[in-house]
């Protein structure tokens, strides 16, 4: 029964691209689900845009030296052309920068103010006086007072998801100056929450208990449990939506409050475009409404924005929040500002029109239930050894041997036999399978049934042997291959979801556009005898060892740089006066001998001639020389150093020692200028 579908996809922050794990966690799971929605007759508006505010976009704006809106422009191009290069069908991608947003946003905030759903209340909040600026939400450092994370946020650990106040943070610094925040006072518009906890209790934890995904329903009880508290929905910052009642001047919408409205303002838009009405999509209880998002955004999803829609009063709320957990790279959390991530822009510069090989290894790895890793190994396994060999083989076969055989026109069968007939009645089974995955929000599982159906195919051909038949058995072969043809075109069909772009493909192979989906099920012909198909084309390739090689060297690259940028500089010792400068007797000395001392792994002992004497030195330098390669070499030694035994060895002197900029320890050699980075003392 076609039912009307409100889909939303995460609004994504517009600091920076979309990453694999966008892509895994919000955005493949919601383009299939909004694809096969369509596909089976249903009518779908698939939302998205840009997520404009907030300190994230301010931040990266300060450190650029631009304004805000040069950020938000530079990053909504970029999200917007690599969705749609990738195939995320949204039926309208906004902005929250927008007017009509601006303009949503704000009437929204006006009927709760009129309703009186807020709480106004002065407070003491953090305050950053040299930056002359209130520290909310990121622009605060500080411990995590569920977790004890000391890097958590002022509104969200990322280390436990817990969300919370800025003045919830122990020991809080300010991440603009780094300094301690003092206290002042502020105005601000308070969502009760705690005023909606009855609904939530009742509509969630026990209307939700069995079709909400046990990660989603476990986050938002254990909030519940935990008792809400009035939650802030305005901020004091420049950047964003400006509070629109008495007394909100200077002032603006949190973005968490606007982000959400997003969804609405987006429909608005496209249903403005499409000359239609927008509000059956928010208002009409028989619309599913369906938020897509990865774990962080569960609260704002399943408790902040149903309790805003809910005191607003005239919207449905979400039927279902199918957040995933996160995904991995290479072992490592994804990281922007580490650059520890797949960008989906290079990711469609290095393997064009191979954008169905990502979206398959995605979601055939997605974090649905946990987090989950992502490696290039995996992604080329996924592509030769599923993909190539099974999905692309199958196909290949079927249409070569049909071209080659009958000149491409569909040969008419005789008698079916038993394998015919199961292998038939298989193919009529796997959209009600498939189907069954995807309600559940299962689309990993979906995937797999979908390669399972290829998996069939080959399997099929393998056992009936029609390239040995055609010799001897006529009648028997044109029947296989007519029976290999349909389930290619099931496969043409049931895949859009799951792979577009080979879809497209092979139905132009197929020369057949005709099959809906809920013909798989009906039909007894999806190809019928006589119909001509296309050439035939390779729809996917092998990824060799050395593609993949050189992602994985980005990546490395990326360690490298960090680990550089990373590196603990030891603070500058104490001050020393000229005087005690003088004090050092340093000398230009040569090696004449050397030896290891026995069992100790880092001790060189060296005879040196300092020009006053010759003399023994103990030096710490054996894991970087052995003692052979310092016979001879010039030396700076500071020879006024009180003597010391070391392992029983008087060493009377010092060698000095620095580093090269390649990091690699060095003497300090009058004869050589290779040297930089401040003395080491060995
Ligand atoms: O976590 C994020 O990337 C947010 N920008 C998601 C916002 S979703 C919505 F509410 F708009
Ligand atoms: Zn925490």
């Amino acid at each position: 029964m076609s039912k009307r579908y409100t889909i939303t996809a995460a609004l994504p922050y517009t600091n920076g691209p979309i990453h694999i794990g966008h892509l895994a966690g919000v955005y493949v799971p919601a383009d299939i689900y909004a694809r096969y929605k369509r596909l089976t007759g249903n009518d779908v508006a698939f939302i998205c845009g840009s997520d404009e505010h907030g300190v994230p976009i301010t931040i990266k704006a300060k450190k650029e030296g631009v304004s805000p809106q040069e950020i938000v422009d530079r990053y909504h191009k970029i999200i917007k052309d690599s969705f749609e290069d990738f195939g995320i069908t949204f039926d309208n991608y906004s902005r929250t920068s927008a007017k009509i947003h601006h303009d949503t946003a704000s009437e929204f905030f006006k009927t709760l103010y009129d309703k009186n759903e807020f709480v106004e209340e002065v407070s003491e909040q953090l305050y950053d006086a040299e930056a002359n600026q209130f520290l909310a939400d990121r622009f605060v450092i500080g411990t995590c007072p569920k977790c004890g994370n000391e890097e958590s946020y002022g509104d969200q650990c990322e280390k436990c998801g817990t969300s919370h106040n800025a003045m919830d943070l122990i020991n809080p610094k300010s991440a603009i100056t780094g300094n301690v925040p003092t206290l002042k006072e502020t105005k601000h518009w308070f969502l009760p929450l705690n005023k909606h906890e009855a609904f939530l209790r009742e509509w969630i934890l026990e209307g939700h208990k069995k079709d909400w995904k046990p990660n989603v329903y476990g986050q938002v009880k254990s909030w519940i449990d935990d008792g809400l508290r009035p939650r802030a929905v305005t901020r004091d910052l420049d950047w964003g939506i400006p509070v629109p009642v008495p007394g909100g001047e200077g002032k603006v919408l949190y973005v968490w409050f606007d982000a959400p409205i997003g969804y609405i303002s987006s429909t608005k838009e496209w249903a403005a475009r499409e000359g239609k009405d927008w509000e059956p999509y928010w208002k009409d209880k028989d619309t599913k409404l369906v938020h897509f998002i990865g774990k962080d955004n569960i609260v704002f999803h399943c408790i902040i924005f149903p309790a805003m829609l809910k005191a607003e009063g005239s919207y449905i709320l979400p039927d279902n929040v199918p957040a995933n957990e996160f995904l991995n790279l290479e072992g490592n959390k994804l990281s922007t500002s580490k650059n520890w991530a797949v960008w989906l822009p290079e990711y469609l510069q290095d393997f064009p029109d191979q954008q169905d090989v990502l979206r398959y290894a995605l979601t055939a790895n997605a974090p649905e239930s946990k987090d989950n890793d992502f490696t290039w190994k995996d992604f080329q396994a996924r592509n030769n050894n599923e993909l190539v060999a099974i999905f692309g083989n199958f196909i290949n076969r079927v249409v070569v041997l049909t071209n080659k055989y009958y000149q491409g026109v569909v040969p008419t069968p005789s008698d079916f036999s038993t394998i015919d007939k199961e292998t038939l009645a298989t193919v009529k089974a796997y959209p009600a399978v498939i189907e069954s995955s995807i309600e559940r929000y299962r689309f990993r599982e979906a995937g797999q049934e979908l390669m399972n159906l290829a998996r069939l195919g080959n399997k099929y051909l393998a056992d009936e042997e029609p390239w040995k038949l055609v010799k001897t058995d006529e009648a028997r072969t044109k029947t296989i291959m007519y029976v290999a043809l349909q389930i290619a075109s099931a496969l043409a069909t049931l895949s859009e979801p799951f792979l577009p772009f080979t879809s497209a493909k092979l139905k132009t192979m197929l020369n057949t556009t005709t099959n809906a989906w809920t013909d798989i099920a009906s039909k007894d012909v999806l190809l019928p005898a006589a119909h001509q198909i296309g050439k035939g084309e390779l729809l996917f390739s092998k990824i060799e060892d050395d593609t993949i090689q050189k992602q994985l060297d980005k990546l490395e690259a990326s360690k490298k740089a960090n680990e550089a940028a990373n590196k603990v500089v030891e603070p500058q010792k104490d001050e020393i006066t000229f005087d005690d400068f003088t004090k050092l007797d340093i000398r230009v000395g040569t090696i004449l001998e050397a030896h290891k001392m026995p069992k100790a792994k880092k001790l060189l002992v060296l005879k040196v001639d300092t020009g006053i004497d010759v003399r023994t030195i103990v030096s710490g330098i054996a894991e970087s020389f052995t003692a052979e390669e310092v016979i001879g070499k010039k030396v700076t030694v500071l020879v006024n150093l009180a003597p010391r035994a070391l392992r029983g060895v008087e060493s009377q002197g010092m060698i000095l020692m620095t580093e090269n900029a390649a990091g690699k320890l060095v003497f300090v050699n009058p004869d050589d200028a290779n040297v930089s980075n401040g003395l080491h003392i060995s």
